[in-house]
């Protein structure tokens, strides 16, 4: 029985099976397999049922399993989550006993009439490894688990019922390929189809478009295996030999910003395949990426496949949602991390225009734990399986306009067999430049790429002043390659902060030529606790053994596709058109930051706060070009400038907002001189409306409102970023928990009634230092508002930055049955923003209800802070800075989020918990890549907070 699974340990790619080829759909009949099969799942290997594969087999007490899916989510086993980490021994190529073996069988007809010609058993993705039998027939064996694999069923398949039998397992040989980051996940995971492909028809072919963009000439050139005639209308084109090559006068070029597609046709032996020929030329030239001649500017993403129901399996619905989302939050690019996406998704991207790094299925980062001792991608008897899958990727995908790189793999090490696939590649296709990240040295690619490099580091690469690489002759090449982060802002939870920074970057320098955010979505995994409560699960919530936790939650988007503030901030720091107001409101500076397109598909028109509105004449832009025009608003208020789309988009309804800018002058408030003094009644002492403790100081009532605090806090609930970071003393949690900033102890100096109000002296700080911070309170009131003005000063070494510097207070809920507490403020919204993260908020008056302030992180952290807000209305109580202060209102305190490990554990408590901040420290992305920028770090120093407050 074992042996005859030799296959499953073996490092081959496979036996029996077809020659890659292009994914293509035509007119030739098709039986499609998707559905439900019957299902058994054997935990290992030696329990896989003999004679399964007979078609008389009695599979009727089977389950019932959906093809195509992940049997994971379907409650076979569980989704196992880890980064780096094997979760099997490394002993390649084998792989342990315990391997879960899913056991499938589907009946299906074939019809009758199908044209005379070959059939073809073609899957579209099947993970990790398995073998299939037709009609009691072993075809061969198959792995690389996103990737195509064929068999040809010509001989095999009968007229009439047929019986399809796969046995799949979970741990392969190619498992040890296969290590990225993300779930581990198992089955039939992508569609099956069989095909006709009839006696004359072509199997592959490969279209050549180039596009010149000196004369505007497109140059059309298919390859085919076999003779066919091809026909584009638009082209003038009319059964033509294919092979041309056809030489146009003047073509309309395929972009991303304006992807112009040509329908055709390829027919021969009676099949007709609709073609899509995008016209455009990718080449690196002068130290530069370029398409059509043009610098390109790369606003990226990192893509996995995922849907929090159903793993990688995704509806060509969800891939247009992907899609739609991206091009909406102006995104221009993918990179397919890390494994080639469904076909239907990469047509997609045809259809709607992004610029796609396809990536091949590769990856054997758990080396990297053991020194990258026998790493595959060096070792010559796993040549053949890295080949076989760099061709399935560059054949399946070589007719795609928008994929305009290849990409080798992710975090293999170095080795031999990429600079084989490199090869390869070129040799077949030499109008793709290569991509990959793993080999600084970048000898065999055409781009220098890297993840995560600091801020500092892109500006030394954009200058050409980078550390030399190790060999001089590879360092020469290097230096000439354009510059791409692969992967930057990491982001996980709250953020990722420092993204305008990076960007900055890329529009200063021009070899730095942008990049790719990590990542799109949270893969997490729709979960409900016992008592039904739906959450997302993350690594460790499935039993696993090792596990890297919520490390798989680090998308722009929640796991339900709902945008986060990431992605919102994104969409601001990469719009494409730059509008800047001048201050005074008169003036506005429009930039086309397009690559390709003028700015005719958008209207702009201006919008004060006053109410005050009107369209905005702004002549069409080239890409680049700048104007100044004036702005015909002549009241005060802060005034919005926004470009939107002047007519429906395939992707975007006429509109839309592409970009905007924003800019006013703040109204100083002046607090007033105080009106009474303190008076002492018994135990209380009385400032206005408000009543304090005698011997602590602390505020009691306000009015009718019973208030605790306000006091001095620091602590924020740990953010992703907060709690993870790379080298020494670089993780902030655990530097504040250390000093214990999440246990503060507040001692009161003096409480001084006086004729002007109320001053009270505290020292605050945590037990076992001498760091502290002396907070002083002076309360005065004026007109029937309490003023307060906080004033600190840090006293002690400080040697981090402070998570916050600000006041904490609660407040009662006003909650009754059938109402909610909302917020009204004025300030930056409506999102939430924090230092490093403020490029997408603008000034305006918002309202939100307390659930509607919180951001549903997968994994709880600190979240919601509402940044210059001038004033706020919080459960009865009116709030005024001057100028401005920080804000965030939960129903729960900062300890219990930071405690929470899902949203499920917060419970809302019977009162609302108001930080009141001069100000947070920024977000970083330390939880993969540089921390907080000096700009943006909240240092300890003297600090001020001016609030009124005033009972509603
Ligand atoms: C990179 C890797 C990604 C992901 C990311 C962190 O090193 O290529 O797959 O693990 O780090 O989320």
């Amino acid at each position: 029985m074992i042996n005859s699974h030799a296959y499953v340990s073996s490092p081959a790619p496979g036996n029996g099976r077809r020659q890659p080829r292009a994914w293509f759909r035509s007119d030739a009949p098709t039986v499609d397999l998707d559905g439900e099969w019957r299902f058994r799942l054997a935990a290992r290997l030696a329990d896989a049922t003999d004679g399964f594969e007979a078609p008389d087999f009695d599979d009727a007490g089977w389950d019932l399993l959906d093809v195509p899916s992940c049997w994971q989510m379907h409650g076979y086993g569980a989704p196992a989550y880890t980064n780096v980490v094997y979760p099997f021994p490394i002993d390649p190529p084998r792989v342990p006993d315990a391997n879960p073996t899913g056991e499938y069988r589907r009946e299906f007809t074939l019809p009758d009439g199908w044209p005379a010609g070959r059939r073809v058993l073609r899957f579209e993705g099947v993970d990790s490894c398995f073998a299939v039998w037709l009609n009691g027939e072993l075809l061969g064996d198959g792995k690389g688990s996103r990737l195509p694999t064929e068999f040809d069923v010509t001989g095999v398949l009968r007229p009439g019922r047929n019986v399809l039998a796969l046995r799949v397992h979970q741990w392969s040989a190619a498992s040890y390929l296969e290590d990225q980051d993300m779930w581990w996940l198992s089955g039939i995971f992508r569609t099956v189809r069989v095909l006709c492909r009839p006696d004359g028809a072509l199997d592959d072919f490969f279209v050549h478009a180039d596009y010149d963009h000196i004369t505007g000439q497109g140059t059309l050139r298919v390859e085919t295996d076999a003779p066919a005639r091809l026909s584009v209308p638009a082209l003038g084109l009319h059964d033509a030999d294919p092979a041309g090559p056809h030489v146009i006068e003047r073509v309309t070029p395929w972009t991303a910003e304006a992807p112009h597609l040509y329908d055709g046709e390829l027919v021969a032996g009676g099949e007709r395949v609709p073609v899509r020929i995008g016209f455009r030329r990718v080449v690196v030239e002068d130290g530069l990426l370029k398409v059509n001649g043009q610098r390109l500017l790369l606003r990226g993403v990192n893509r996995h496949e995922w849907d929090p129901d159903h793993g990688r399996t995704l509806s060509r619905e969800t891939m247009l949602r992907d899609i739609l989302l991206m091009k909406r939050h102006n995104i221009n690019a993918v990179r397919t991390s890390h494994y080639p996406p469904s076909a239907e998704f990469l047509d997609l991207c045809d259809e709607y225009g992004l610029w796609v790094v396809d990536e091949c299925d590769l990856e054997t980062h758990g080396f990297h734990m053991v020194g990258w001792r026998d790493n595959p991608v060096d070792d010559p008897q796993w040549l053949d399986a890295c080949l076989d899958r760099m061709a399935r990727m560059v054949e399946r995908d070589k007719n795609h306009a928008s994929v305009i790189m290849w990409s080798l793999g992710n975090e293999c090490g170095t080795g031999a067999n990429l600079a084989a696939m490199s090869e390869w590649a070129r040799t077949r296709d030499p109008d793709r430049p290569i991509h990959y990240e793993g080999d600084w040295n970048s000898t065999y690619v055409d781009v220098y790429s890297r993840m995560y490099a600091s801020h500092a580091e892109v500006e030394l690469i954009g200058q050409g002043t980078e550390e030399p690489t190790k060999d001089p002759e590879a360092d020469a090449h290097r230096r000439g390659l354009p510059f791409i982060l692969c992967e930057y802002a990491h982001a996980m939870g709250n953020g990722p902060g420092g993204l305008s920074e990076y960007q900055r970057l890329f529009e200063e320098y021009p070899r730095c030529q942008g990049g790719f955010v990590w990542e799109w979505i949270d893969h997490g995994v729709r979960t409900k606790t016992a008592d039904g409560r739906e959450f997302y699960g993350y690594g460790g919530d499935f039993g696993e053994v090792l596990h890297d936790g919520n490390f798989v939650a680090d998308g722009l988007v929640f796991p339900d596709r709902t945008p986060s503030p990431g992605l919102i901030e994104f969409k601001k720091v990469i719009e494409p058109v730059r509008i800047e107001v001048d201050p005074d409101g008169r003036t506005v500076r429009v930039r086309n930051g397009y690559d390709f397109v003028d700015t005719g598909h958008l209207s702009f028109s201006w919008r004060a706060l006053d109410g005050a509105e009107g369209e905005l004449d702004v002549p069409i832009l080239a890409p680049g070009e700048s104007v100044t025009v004036d702005l015909p608003y002549t009241g005060t208020d802060w005034v919005t400038v926004s470009a939107t789309l002047a007519k429906d988009e395939p992707w975007a309804p006429a509109g839309h907002e592409i970009a905007w800018g924003q800019a006013g002058t703040p109204v100083a408030v002046t607090p007033p001189a105080p009106a009474a003094s303190a008076t002492v009644d018994g135990d209380h002492i009385v400032v206005g409306p408000a009543v304090f403790e005698r011997v602590t100081g602390t505020l009691s009532r306000i009015g009718d409102l019973d208030v605790e605090g306000p006091r001095l806090d620091l602590w924020r609930a740990p953010t992703d970023n907060d709690l993870r970071g790379w080298g020494e003393g670089s993780v902030m949690a655990t530097a504040w928990r250390e000093i214990g900033l999440h246990r503060l102890e507040h001692a009161v100096l003096a409480v001084e009634p006086g004729a002007e109000g109320l001053t009270v002296r505290t020292r605050v700080a945590p037990a076992g230092t001498d760091l502290g911070i002396l907070a002083t309170y002076t309360w005065w009131t004026a007109g029937g508002q309490l003023w307060l003005r906080l004033d600190t000063e840090p006293v002690g070494p400080w040697q981090v930055p402070l998570p916050r510097l600000g006041l904490r207070m609660s407040l009662p809920t006003t909650l009754e049955p059938d109402t909610v507490d909302t917020v009204t403020w004025f300030g930056l919204g409506p999102g939430e923003a924090y230092g490093d993260t403020t490029a997408a908020v603008r000034v305006g008056t918002y309202t939100h209800t307390v659930d509607e302030l919180q951001t549903p992180y997968v994994y709880p952290q600190e979240n919601g802070n509402r940044r210059e807000v001038r004033w706020a209305e919080v459960a009865g109580l009116r709030i005024t800075g001057a100028p401005h202060f920080d804000l965030t209102v939960r129903p729960w305190t900062s300890e219990d989020l930071a405690a929470a490990t899902h949203p499920t554990d917060l419970v809302r408590r019977d009162r609302l918990y108001v930080n009141l901040d001069v100000a947070q420290n920024g977000i970083g992305t330390a939880s993969c890549g540089p921390g907080v920028l000096p700009q943006h770090q909240l240092t300890a120093a003297p600090a001020s907070l001016t609030l009124a407050f005033e009972p509603q």
